[in-house]
């Protein structure tokens, strides 16, 4: 009898799932960038990077969201989203050192105004990967001249744009633009220099202070609302190859600081160390009201030697299938949804607002992209039960859009678009998103 109780009981607890309500006021919605949906953004440096790889697609008019954007946001209106990420074209902004175009101004100025007649809020980044030609050709992140420059750039979008902005992010994942422009070479500029990358890493972090500083001064000046100002960080979940080698363990903890954790360091103490490689001391500390972390997937490493970059390890693939329990995205991406609540606690540790400021699948089945929103909100939901500070979920993207080196063919979209004809279609996991939105709730 006693055990027959028991048995039901058993049952009854596992069928009650568990309920989270979200807070009110959690941002709800996608986020997108400049050179991937506007079109057109013939004067930066990854266009003219485009034009010489013959076998790969160019961005070309890519969304013609430049055009669209009206149209586009009525649909993330209809979807619910109460908060959209986008970029802002500093090569637009400032065609030519020194000179603003108004009109550019002006179209980000209506931009935000269509957001806000929709009740969503603008997140900005300043910049995005791309930089005007002019900033390229003097040598870009590396010209130490460049951080002053980006401040004025951030100072002049702030005092035009700033009254109806209240968050911003100065800069997307700093720490991939170094890796894939000057450690590995992948992207513009191609550099495969250490002593470089050093500079770089510097510039960027110096970058964002001066910037913080200004934007706060215009809102000061102007006795404007105090804005929230952060970055987006990538942050992935990074594993050994081999779980018993302890020169892979070594990697894999090195890497995690590296890339995920070293630039956001940094900003909050105002020094980032690493013995014999680099030893930076920034204007001043706490340069950061909260932390944007793009998340989406994990990866494993193999040693590679113990100097700098060697110490980063290399992504090792043939043993990785082995540790992976999930499924790859389109561009064998694993999913993990697991890894976005392990590191929502990790960043607890700053203990600033936290913002998923990207998050997303590539792929052709759109009943994944539906499974992966909600194992990664019941992630998130679950990180905030336990205490982490998150702000909002920002999927991305909010259209299909030029995924960089791979060009159009990686779909990550809630809406689908045909880019012969420009036609936007919603898909189904967009209208399963709407409805957690809607309801503020998750069950899990
Ligand atoms: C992130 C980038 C974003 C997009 C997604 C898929 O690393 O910030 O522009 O390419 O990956």
């Amino acid at each position: 009898m006693a055990g027959g109780c028991a048995s039901t009981h058993k049952k009854i607890i596992e069928v009650i799932p568990h309920e989270f309500t979200f807070p009110q006021g959690f941002l709800w919605g996608s986020a997108t960038s400049a050179h991937q949906v506007e079109g057109n953004n013939t004067n930066n440096d990854w266009w003219e990077w485009e034009q010489t790889l013959a076998a790969k697609e160019r961005s070309g008019l890519a969304d013609d969201e430049w055009n669209r954007f009206e149209a586009d946001f009525k649909l993330a209106q209809e979807l619910g989203h109460t908060a959209l990420r986008f970029s802002i074209e500093w090569s637009r902004i400032e065609p030519q050192e020194g000179q603003w175009d108004t009109k550019a101004l002006d179209h980000y100025a209506q931009v935000i105004s269509s957001l806000r007649s929709k009740g969503i809020e603008p997140i900005v980044t300043l910049n995005h990967f791309t930089l005007p030609l002019w900033l390229a050709r003097q040598g870009g992140w590396y010209s130490d001249k460049t951080p002053l420059l980006f401040a004025r750039y951030a100072e002049k979008v702030t005092q035009t744009l700033g009254n109806h902005v209240h968050y911003w992010m100065t800069l997307n994942e700093p720490s991939v633009y170094v890796y894939k422009g000057y450690l590995v070479g992948e992207w513009p500029p191609q550099e495969k220099s250490p002593k470089k990358a050093v500079k770089v890493f510097k510039n960027l972090l110096l970058g964002h202070v001066l910037a913080y500083e200004k934007i706060k001064e215009v809102y000061i000046q102007r006795d404007w609302k105090e804005p929230m100002v952060g970055i987006a960080q990538n942050v992935l979940i990074f594993r050994a190859c081999s779980d018993t080698t302890l020169r892979d363990r070594i990697a894999a903890r090195f890497r995690h600081w590296m890339f995920n954790h070293l630039f956001v360091q940094a900003l909050v103490r105002g020094r980032a160390y690493c013995i014999g490689v680099f030893n930076i001391h920034l204007p001043r500390a706490k340069t950061l009201d909260f932390i944007g972390l793009n998340y989406y997937t994990r990866d494993f490493v193999r040693n590679n030697g113990f100097g700098f970059p060697e110490i980063l390890g290399q992504p090792c693939k043939e043993t990785a299938g082995k540790h992976k329990h999930g499924e790859d995205n389109a561009l064998s991406w694993e999913i993990y949804p697991k890894g976005l609540y392990t590191l929502l606690k990790d960043f607890s540790r700053y203990k600033l607002p936290l913002l998923v400021s990207e998050n997303g699948i590539a792929t052709n089945d759109d009943s994944e992209r539906a499974r992966f929103i909600v194992e990664h909100l019941n992630a998130t939901a679950k990180a905030m039960k336990e205490g982490a500070p998150v702000i909002g979920y920002l999927y991305w993207s909010l259209l299909d859009n030029y995924e960089w080196v791979e060009g159009f063919s990686s779909r990550f979209g809630l809406i689908a678009v045909n880019y012969k004809t420009q036609e936007r279609t919603i898909r189904e996991s967009a209208r399963k998103y709407e409805k957690i939105i809607r309801s503020g709730k998750l069950y899990f």
